[in-house]
C-alpha cells in the first residue's frame, strides 16, 4: 500500500499544486495525507485549506493549525533570537487576521492523530501513526538528533510496535531511521524547506505486505509565484527569501518554523 504524506505547507500554494500533480503522475499512490502546518509565513492559507479539502485530503494538526483556530497566544514556534522572534509573531497575527471563519473552524477541527492499517482492521498490523510533531505534542520537535531512547519513548507513548510506522514533521528537516523494528519517518516540509533544498519535499510511504519502503521525493515548483505572493502581501520579505534559499537566508539565519 503506497500512501504519500505532505507535511509543513504553510500556505504556501505554488508548492502544494506542484506536489498534487507529481503525486497524480504515481498511479498506485491509494491515498494522500497531510501531517500538518497547513497555514503560516505564505499568503495563501484559505486557498491552501480549500485545495486540500477539494482533494479529500485528510491529516492532522500541526501547531499552526491548532493555535490559530484555537486562538491561542503564538504559534508554539521556536525561535533562536529577538528578529525570529518578531517575524515568528507577524507572521501568526498575519495568519489569524486572514484566514476566513471557515479555514479557522477547520484547523480547529483537524485530529491530532490519524491510524492506518494498510492491511486492514481487522488483523494486527502493521499500523502507520500519523502526527505533527510527536505523539505527545505537536510543538515538540524530533530531529534526527533524538537519541534511540527517545525514539522508543515516543513510540511507546504511540502504542507503536516492530513493523510499525510513526511518521510526522514539524522540524522541515526529512529523515527515516529504524529503531527496534519501527519505522521514524520525518517527511521534510512542502511549503518551507529548511535544508538548503528549496523544492518542496513530501515522502513515498510504502508499508503492508513485505518490507516498509520510505522514498524522499522534491519537487520544483513556481517559486517567483510564491515568493512575489509573499512581496506583495504585507508579510515580511525575509520569508521570500527563506523560500528562495531552502531555510538558510546569509543575512537572517531564521530557525522560525
Ligand atoms: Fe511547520
Amino acid at each position: 500500500m503506497k500512501y504519500a504524506l505532505i507535511s509543513d505547507i504553510h500556505a504556501n500554494l505554488p508548492a502544494l499544486e506542484a506536489v498534487l500533480e507529481h503525486i497524480d503522475k504515481h498511479r498506485d499512490v491509494v491515498a494522500t495525507y497531510h501531517l500538518g502546518d497547513l497555514v503560516g509565513y505564505a499568503p495563501w492559507p484559505d486557498e491552501t485549506v480549500s485545495l486540500l479539502r477539494a482533494h479529500g485530503i485528510s491529516g492532522v494538526a500541526g501547531n499552526y493549525d491548532s493555535t490559530v483556530g484555537t486562538d491561542y497566544k503564538h504559534c508554539g514556534c521556536r525561535y533562536e533570537d529577538p528578529r525570529q522572534e518578531e517575524l515568528s509573531h507577524i507572521s501568526f497575527n498575519w495568519t489569524r487576521r486572514h484566514v476566513s471563519p471557515d479555514t479557522k473552524e477547520f484547523l480547529a477541527g483537524l485530529p491530532f492523530r490519524i491510524d492506518l492499517l494498510p492491511n486492514g482492521g481487522h488483523v494486527a498490523g502493521p499500523r502507520v501513526i500519523l502526527v505533527h510533531g510527536t505523539p505527545t505534542l505537536n510543538t515538540l520537535y524530533w530531529p534526527e538528533e533524538r537519541s534511540d531512547d527517545f525514539c522508543l519513548k515516543m513510540s511507546s507513548h504511540a502504542g507503536a510496535r516492530a513493523g510499525d510506522v510513526i511518521a510526522f514533521g514539524h522540524t522541515h528537516l526529512p529523515w527515516h531511521r529504524e529503531v527496534e523494528g519501527i519505522h521514524f519517518v520525518n517527511t521534510g516540509s512542502v511549503g518551507r524547506p529548511k535544508d538548503g533544498d528549496w523544492r518542496a519535499g513530501y515522502v513515498l510511504l510504502n508499508v503492508g505486505q513485505g518490507p516498509v519502503s520510505v522514498e524522499f521525493v522534491r519537487v520544483g515548483y513556481d517559486l517567483e509565484r510564491a515568493m512575489r505572493g509573499v512581496r506583495e502581501s504585507e508579510l515580511p520579505d525575509d520569508f521570500a527569501e527563506y523560500l528562495r534559499t531552502g531555510g538558510r537566508p546569509a543575512v537572517t539565519p531564521a530557525e522560525s518554523r
